[in-house]
């Protein structure tokens, strides 16, 4: 059996924030971010919206898009580095709140590579039998771990003061990795059919070697207690980003996944209809697409709008694909991303066609 995308739905929050917002209250510019990394706006989520609160309705309207309803579900894979708490992970949450049943539920860690990890393991269950229908979901809500504190009422345009000198100092400081980042959740079913479609084979590869690329050094076993105000003072639940050497890694490792990818399967790159990539940012899809050799058009980015959502850009790009109509019967699609950890890879893909679709 083959592992076929029977539905997507997406779920983004209200709030925009433009780089205007965001200069409001660090040393940055429209200019800067735009150029940089091609974000022009991202999405944020109001206090008290988890990322199960995203993920769940993500699930629910890409079961609404296949037909099927909650009962249908027998597997949840949920991809996310913004979890609602330390523990449990997100994927009983979504399986309760979108009444999934008893489903069968994973979390998955692989930050920017999560929802790519999740279409592979969707793919091993289908393809042994263990599953027939399977919801993946790639959600985040990365509000909470933004550095911006009281200043968040001036981000969201609730506020007409100034930021105070500490606000702006400390935001300027996270200024390199906080301008990347916006909410959003969006979700795939995957359904077992006959034929030779759907997935077609995967490459994922992890190098641990590298996971000091971009990692939150705080909060966690490593410290004792794993959690307590010193690291919060010290800023250790914030991320620390080595921008220049995740460019670098990012865009040699995701053509050669494709590349990898297409190779097993025994397609040609000129075959490729689309190449669904991760949306970190727009020099790095640049990079990455010069080395793959495929056409402007066949890699699209929609970073302008939702900066980067980590486990959710892949989906949310798919999801937009398909509603334009650009994912047609037969048509062959890379899906790839580069991710924390370091993790990355490639999932080849093929729409059924006209006569297979059902
Ligand atoms: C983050 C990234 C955009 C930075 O771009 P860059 O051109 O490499 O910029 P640098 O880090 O060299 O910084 C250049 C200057 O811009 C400043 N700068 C950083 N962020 C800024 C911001 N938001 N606004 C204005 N200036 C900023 C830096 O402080 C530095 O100033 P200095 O020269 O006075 O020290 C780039 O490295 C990148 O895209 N990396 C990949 C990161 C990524 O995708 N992360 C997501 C993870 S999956």
């Amino acid at each position: 059996m083959s592992a076929v995308i029977t539905g997507t739905g997406v779920a983004v929050p209200p709030n925009v924030v433009t780089n205007d917002d965001l200069a409001r209250i660090m040393d940055t510019s429209d200019e800067w971010i735009r150029s940089r990394t091609g974000v022009v706006s991202r999405r944020f989520v109001d206090p008290g919206t988890a990322t199960s609160d995203l993920a769940a309705e993500a699930a629910l309207a890409a079961l609404s898009d296949a037909g099927l309803h909650g009962g249908d579900v027998d597997a949840v894979v949920c991809a996310t580095m913004t979890p609602d708490h330390q523990n449990p992970g997100i994927a009983g949450a979504v399986q309760h709140k979108a009444g999934l049943g008893t489903a069968a539920v994973f979390d998955l860690r692989q930050q920017c590579a999560g929802f790519l990890f999740g279409l592979d393991l969707a793919d091993m269950l289908i393809s042994t039998g263990r599953a027939a229908t399977v919801v993946v979901v790639g959600a985040e809500v990365h509000a909470g771990y933004l550095p911006w504190g009281d200043a968040w009422e001036i981000v969201l345009g609730r506020s007409d003061r100034a930021p105070t000198a500490e606000e702006r100092v400390r935001a300027t400081r996270h200024r390199a990795w906080s301008v990347l980042f916006g909410d959003g959740a969006a979700a795939a079913v995957l359904q077992a059919r006959a034929g030779r479609h759907g997935i077609l084979g995967s490459v994922l590869r992890t190098d641990g070697a590298h996971a000091d690329l971009i990692e939150v050094p705080g909060l966690g076993s490593r410290h004792r207690p794993y959690a307590d105000a010193a690291q919060i003072a010290a800023g250790l639940h914030h991320p620390t980003m080595n921008g220049a050497g995740l460019y670098r890694m990012a865009v040699e490792t995701m053509p050669a996944a494709v590349r990898e990818a297409l190779a097993a399967a025994g397609c040609g790159l000129d075959e490729l209809d689309l190449v669904v990539a991760h949306q970190a940012n727009d020099r790095i899809l640049e990079g990455a697409r010069r080395r793959l050799g495929v056409d402007a058009a066949a890699m699209p980015s929609n970073i302008a709008h939702w900066g980067n959502t980590t486990a959710a850009t892949l989906p949310i790009l798919y999801h937009e694909l398909r509603r334009q109509g650009r994912v047609g019967p037969g048509s062959l699609v890379a899906f790839t991303s580069f991710g924390a950890g370091a993790h990355w890879g490639a999932v080849l893909y093929r729409e059924p066609g006209t006569d297979e679709a059902a």
